[in-house]
C-alpha cells in the first residue's frame, strides 16, 4: 500500500468570510501557522503515510507554496509534497488533485483542510480499513439531533434517527477506484459534498468507521471560538550549543561578544575574529537545526573578509526570531589564559543583552584560564563555548 493524502484548501470560505475579514478558512492563523498546516503535520505522524497533495485556491498558489516551504523547513514533515491548483466545486479540487498524485500511489485519503482536529488514531484506523480491502472507508458518528426533511418551510417526514450518521474527513479510497467513480461523476453531471457520495452513486460499498467528535468542520463564523478556545500553543523547548577558537597572531585586534579588547593580543581570522560571537552564533543556529556558521558565511568569500561578527549576529537573530523562536537564556564561556577577562565581563555582558534583547538575568559571561594547559594555556590562541536554550512555538 503506498497512501498519499489530499488535504483540500482551496476553498473561498464564503460562509465565514464576513467574520474573518476574508481571509479563507485554511488560512487563517491557528498556533502560529495556517490551518491547513494542522492536518499535514497529523498525518506526518502517521508512519505509512508516503506523501500530501496541498489543493489551493489558484490565486493563493503562490503564496501558498513559499508559506509551506517555510513551515516544512528542516524537513518538519518528513513527507514528500505536492501543490495544484483546485476548481470551481470541491469535487473539482479533487479531480485536480487525483491526476497530481504519483503513479506509485495505490491509496488516498481525502481530507477537508477546514477539519484541523482529527487524530492521527482516526488515520490510522482509515488506512488499516484500506490495508484490509475496503475500496472506500469514511469516519461517521451518529447524530444527536432529530433530522427531518423539510418542504416549503414545512416538515415534510421525519428520518429514523438510529440509521443517520454524520460523516466526516479524512476519507479512505482506492485510488484507481476513485478516480474512475470521479470520471463517472464528471460525465454524468453529479453534484456532491464528499467523496464517499461519488463511490456510492457509482454502486461502490463504502464501509464507516467511528469519526471522532472533536473532529468538527470550521464552517460557520460561530465556529472561530473552536480555533480561539484552542488557542494556547504549546511551546517545545530546543537547546544549541557552539564552539570556536581562533589562534593568536598578526591579524586584528581582539573583539569579545563586540566590544574591542584594548591591549589583548591579535587574532588570526577572516571576520574580525570575535570567537564569542561565532560561538554564539552557532548555537543559535544549533536550535534551529541550521548548519554552523561556516555554511553560511564561508571565509572563502570576500564579502565576508573583515566583517563585523555582529553583523553575523543580526542575520543568524533574525532568522531564529521570524522562525518563531525565543531565547530564555544564554550562557557564554570564554577561555584564554591572556589577556586576562574578568574587567571586560560586565561590558561583554551588557552588549550581549542589547544584541539579543535579552534581560541582565537571561545572559552569563564567564572566563576562565586552563591552567597553562593546551593551546590557550601556552597563550597561542583562544576558544568559546555558548549553550543557549529557547522555545519553538
Ligand atoms: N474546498 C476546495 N475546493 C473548493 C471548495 C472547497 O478545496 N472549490 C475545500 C475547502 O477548502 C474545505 C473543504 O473543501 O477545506 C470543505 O469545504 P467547505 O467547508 O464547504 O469550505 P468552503 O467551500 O471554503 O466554504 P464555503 O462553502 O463556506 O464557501
Ligand atoms: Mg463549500
Amino acid at each position: 500500500m503506498h497512501c498519499w493524502s489530499i488535504i483540500l484548501a482551496a476553498g473561498s470560505g464564503t460562509r465565514l468570510s464576513a467574520a474573518t475579514n476574508g481571509v479563507k478558512k485554511q488560512f487563517l492563523e491557528w498556533k502560529g501557522a495556517p490551518l491547513f498546516w494542522h492536518s499535514a503535520i497529523t498525518f506526518s505522524h502517521t508512519t505509512r503515510m508516503r506523501g500530501l497533495l496541498f489543493v489551493f485556491p489558484e490565486e493563493n498558489i503562490e503564496e501558498a507554496t513559499e508559506t509551506l516551504t517555510k513551515l516544512d523547513f528542516g524537513r518538519r514533515l518528513g513527507l514528500p509534497w505536492k501543490v495544484v491548483a483546485g476548481g470551481a466545486r470541491r469535487q473539482d479540487s479533487v479531480y485536480n488533485g487525483l491526476q497530481a498524485l504519483p503513479s506509485e500511489c495505490t491509496h488516498v485519503l481525502v481530507h477537508d483542510a477546514a477539519r484541523p482536529f482529527f487524530s492521527t488514531a482516526l488515520t490510522n484506523t482509515l488506512l488499516d480499513s484500506l490495508k484490509a480491502g475496503t475500496q472506500a472507508v469514511i469516519p461517521a458518528i451518529p447524530v444527536t439531533d432529530t433530522i427531518k426533511v423539510t418542504e416549503n418551510n414545512t416538515i415534510s417526514h421525519t428520518l429514523d434517527r438510529s440509521t443517520l450518521r454524520a460523516c466526516q474527513t479524512p476519507q479512505g479510497f482506492d485510488k484507481k477506484m476513485l478516480i474512475a467513480v470521479h470520471d463517472k461523476c464528471n460525465e454524468e453531471g453529479w453534484e456532491v459534498t464528499d467523496d464517499a457520495s461519488i463511490a456510492e452513486q457509482a454502486g461502490f460499498i463504502v464501509a464507516i468507521v467511528e469519526g471522532e467528535a472533536e473532529n468538527y468542520k470550521i464552517t460557520n463564523p460561530e465556529d472561530l471560538t473552536m480555533i480561539e478556545s484552542k488557542q494556547v500553543a504549546m511551546p517545545v523547548p530546543v537547546t544549541g550549543w557552539g564552539y570556536d577558537v581562533h589562534r593568536y597572531g598578526e591579524g586584528r585586534p581582539m573583539k569579545l561578544g563586540g566590544i574591542p579588547i584594548q591591549g589583548g593580543p591579535q587574532v588570526v581570522a577572516h571576520s574580525d575574529g570575535d570567537v564569542l560571537l561565532h560561538a554564539l552564533c552557532d548555537a543559535l543556529l544549533g536550535c534551529m537545526g541550521d548548519g554552523d556558521i561556516g555554511e553560511h558565511f564561508p571565509d572563502s568569500s570576500e564579502e565576508f573578509d573583515n566583517i563585523s561578527s555582529g553583523v553575523l549576529l543580526n542575520e543568524v537573530y533574525d532568522k531564529f526570531l521570524q522562525r518563531g523562536y525565543k531565547l530564555t537564556n544564554v550562557d557564554l564561556t570564554i577561555i584564554a589564559q591572556v589577556p586576562r577577562l574578568v574587567p571586560w565581563k560586565p561590558q561583554i555582558k551588557k552588549n550581549i543583552c542589547r544584541m539579543l534583547k535579552l534581560n541582565d538575568y537571561q545572559v552569563n559571561v564567564k572566563a576562565t584560564t586552563e591552567e597553562k594547559l593546551g593551546f590557550t594555556g601556552e597563550k597561542k590562541g583562544i576558544k568559546a563555548v555558548a549553550a543557549v536554550m529557547a522555545l519553538r512555538s
